[in-house]
């Protein structure tokens, strides 16, 4: 088992580039099955869920190749409709393929997704949205299979609630449906309108994305891409969650500041300041400027649930009160115990999260339970003074390339520990 050892309280002083967004590009790998010829997604950070993404379009006999930057794609005629088990159970997003083998395969089986345990995270929207569009259902116990032997066909769907995922399940599922489809009740987020940019460029005809309400007119087939998904707005929070709780100043090259201002608005409350230059951002924090802050997350464009985590770590060192009520999720405060280890006083009651300063802590073993928590204890343990281990660096990897070494090349103390190097640091 691997683990970090920070040794925190340090400035962050330097350039950091912001990579492609994780949830821009897993819908858009999906995708790329849909589309005939060589597919090349590029500026992909190495993300463990990037690489199950090739697992699963190999495993249903197509080709993926990932050089840790650029993920190429070519589809291949097979029989294989069925994602296999311990893949789906390795993130949630294998979901996102439901669309693209209903249309290469006229089947698909998958096996209930896993991912991180942030709630109950139901997929009824995108099985609804099918049968609609004519797919037939079959559940077992464990997996569900679609069945569309003859296509999809266009309809009207109201969505009964904007998920991020069962709008671009059903934006797929429409590009190559016969007619027209008309979605309502979208969600708005800046990846569901990247997902609809990459499949314009492979030809599809989609209208409206960003907005409430999709026209999407079906074409018969997608034509081979190049494409570079959008920078990741999650990272960037992360970063400026680094500086303002540690101080320092920080450029972060593409940054995509249009995705930012909610998350920017709360930082500014606390002494941090932001520069938007044409190529990038400047973040400065000299001093704390103590703020009680209160924040409720929600469907784009409110404040971002993945952010909520990373709001709080920013807060470590702020003299104020946070309440963080959760708009999305049952289950995000994950990280609450881990940061009262960190001398803060942490209250969660249902969807509500109350954080304030108790005392000062110079040593804590803490644990990751999701991908934004661990995110969240890495800036925190940057932030307080002394010597903190994390665990359960499975989570982060998801979602970061080395989140080590992008606070390290700031001049944070975080090291990755092997088990190897545990062992003989213990002997
Ligand atoms: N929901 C349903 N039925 C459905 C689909 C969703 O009830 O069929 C509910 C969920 O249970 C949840 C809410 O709708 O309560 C929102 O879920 P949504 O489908 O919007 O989320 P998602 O597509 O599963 C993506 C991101 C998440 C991010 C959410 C919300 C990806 C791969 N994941 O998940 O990112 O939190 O949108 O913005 O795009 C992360 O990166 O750490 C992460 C969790």
């Amino acid at each position: 088992m691997e683990r970090f050892t920070v040794n925190g309280g340090k400035a962050l002083f330097g350039c950091v580039a912001v990579p492609a967004a994780k949830n821009a590009i897993l819908p858009i790998l999906a995708a790329s099955l849909m589309t005939d010829g060589e597919t090349v997604v590029k500026n992909c950070p190495d993300l463990s869920d990037i690489r199950v993404s090739a697992d699963i379009i190999r495993a249903v006999g197509s080709m993926a190749a990932f050089d840790g930057s650029s993920f190429w794609t070519v589809y291949n005629e097979s029989e294989k409709s069925a994602i296999p088990q311990p893949l789906c159970s390795k993130m949630r997003s294998g979901i996102l393929y439901l669309a693209p083998l209903l249309y290469r395969r006229g089947k698909v089986t998958l096996y209930y997704p896993g991912g991180c345990n942030i709630g109950k995270r139901q997929i009824d929207i995108h099985l609804d949205g099918l049968q609609k569009m004519g797919a037939q259902l079959e559940c077992g116990e464990d997996k569900i299979t679609l069945l569309a032997p003859d296509g999809l066909k266009g309809t009207h769907f109201r969505l009964r609630l904007p998920s991020v995922g069962a709008t671009q399940t059903l934006m797929m599922a429409a590009a190559t449906a016969k007619g027209i489809t008309i979605l309502h009740n979208c969600a708005k987020e800046p990846e569901v309108v990247d997902l609809a940019r990459f499949l314009r460029c492979a030809g599809a005809k989609i209208t409206g994305a960003g907005k409430s309400e999709i026209i999407i007119q079906g074409v018969q087939s997608l034509n081979a891409v190049e494409y570079t998904p959008i920078a990741d707005r999650i990272f960037a929070a992360t970063v400026l969650s680094g500086v303002n709780a540690c101080r320092g100043m920080v450029f972060l090259k593409n940054y995509p500041a249009e995705y930012m201002h909610s998350f920017e608005k709360v930082l500014k409350q606390t002494g941090l300041r932001i520069v938007h230059l044409a190529d990038g951002a400047v973040a400065v924090k000299i001093f704390d400027r103590a703020a009680d802050i209160k924040v409720h997350t929600g469907f784009y464009p409110a404040f971002s649930t993945d952010m909520g985590p990373l709001l709080s770590a920013a807060l470590i060192n702020n003299n104020g009160t946070l309440v963080l009520t959760e708009g999305i999720f049952e289950n995000r405060f994950s990280y609450a115990e881990q940061f009262e280890k960190l001398g803060l006083c942490c209250k969660v009651s249902g969807t509500e999260y109350y954080q304030t300063p108790k005392n000062s802590i110079y040593t804590a073993q803490l644990k990751a339970a999701d991908l934004r928590a661990g995110a969240a204890l890495v800036v925190a343990a940057l932030a307080k003074r002394g010597n903190f281990t994390i665990e359960g660096l499975e989570y982060i990897d998801r979602g970061y390339e080395k989140i080590e070494d992008v606070f390290s090349a700031l001049g944070g103390n975080i090291r990755r520990n092997t088990f190897e190097q545990q062992q003989k640091s213990k002997s």
